[in-house]
């Protein structure tokens, strides 16, 4: 594969599911991949005792894993200055560390919500504000944003999770705008439901138990939603179509992972948004 980009990748979230099989395959494909969790060695720590290897394939290829926790500007800024002074640069990062929260509107309390957005979007904003100034001054890069095909529609009880990935997909796209001068490259990356640690690891809004008035509601669309998790693809489907996005010097500004959805995604645009609240509506039990 050619390295438009270089060969140093960051993947967030890289202790499982969507992170973990990107991490190990652009590992896998020759590439020097940082993954991080919030469980990994300090940066610090690493340096100090050689850095773990997480992952890699049969050639020894491996995934160094640093502690980064998205909801801290001082842990991001650590984990990004370790690569840099370790690299000289950083080619690609993959914003992919997200959760998600489920529960009604009005269930969900602000400070919820505020977790919500903290992660999935802020986290995303924290690691693309620490790398821009290190890729301006190589004059390349791409930063890949893993969003949902849920930030396209009105899923009940996910209101925070798709507004959260809404927002993101939004930003990448203004970003993606202002970067141009700079020769950096900008890429959303949509997956479908997939099979990953995301359904055991979503939290629940504390007022949605039993005593909430969308309980039943709630349960029912949110069983929905865990089937169809759990019935998803393996993690490295996204894993290979985010590393066709790095094989590309002009990637598409949005990538839909699998057929079904993409083709969800090119009928909705001729179908009427009220029309297509209903269709979610019933296939979400509401
Ligand atoms: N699974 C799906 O059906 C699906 C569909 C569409 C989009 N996505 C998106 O794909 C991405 C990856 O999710 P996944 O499905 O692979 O879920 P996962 O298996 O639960 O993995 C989530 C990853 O995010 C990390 N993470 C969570 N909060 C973090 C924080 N505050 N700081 C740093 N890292 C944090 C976790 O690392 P630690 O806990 O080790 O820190 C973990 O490595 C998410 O953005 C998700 O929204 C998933």
């Amino acid at each position: 594969m050619k390295k438009h980009y270089g060969n140093v990748v960051l993947v967030t979230g890289a202790s499982s599911g969507i992170g973990k099989s990107c991490a190990e395959y652009l590992a896998g494909l020759g590439f020097r991949v940082y993954g991080t969790s919030r469980k990994a060695p300090e940066p610090r720590e690493a340096a100090a005792h050689g850095v773990d290897g997480n992952g890699g394939d049969a050639a020894g290829n491996t995934v160094t894993m640093i502690r980064m926790d998205v909801c801290s500007e001082e842990s991001v800024k650590a984990a990004v200055d370790y690569i840099i002074d370790r690299e000289g640069g950083i080619g690609i990062v993959i914003n992919n560390a997200g959760m998600g929260i489920a529960g009604s509107v009005e269930d969900t309390s602000t400070e919820e919500a505020m977790l919500q957005f903290d992660t999935n979007f802020f986290g995303v904003h924290r690691v693309i504000r620490q790398v821009l100034p290190h890729m301006r001054k190589k004059g390349r890069g791409l930063i890949v944003n893993i969003s949902s095909v849920g930030a396209l529609f009105p899923i009940p009880f996910q209101s925070m999770y798709v507004a959260s990935k809404a927002a993101v997909e939004l930003m990448s796209g203004s970003l993606r705008n202002e970067l141009r001068q700079f020769g950096i490259k900008v890429c959303v990356v949509e997956p479908g439901d997939t099979k990953t640690g995301f359904t055991g690891n979503r939290l629940f809004a504390e007022a949605g138990g039993e005593s909430s008035a969308y309980y039943q509601k709630s349960r029912e669309s949110i069983a929905v939603m865990e089937r169809d998790e759990m019935n998803g693809p393996d993690p490295i489907v996204v894993a290979k179509a985010v590393a066709r996005a790095i094989g590309r010097k002009n990637p598409p500004a949005f990538i839909t992972v699998g057929m079904g959805y993409k083709l969800l995604v090119f009928l909705r645009r001729f179908v009427p948004r009220s029309l297509e609240s209903f269709v979610v509506a019933r296939m979400y039990k509401c």
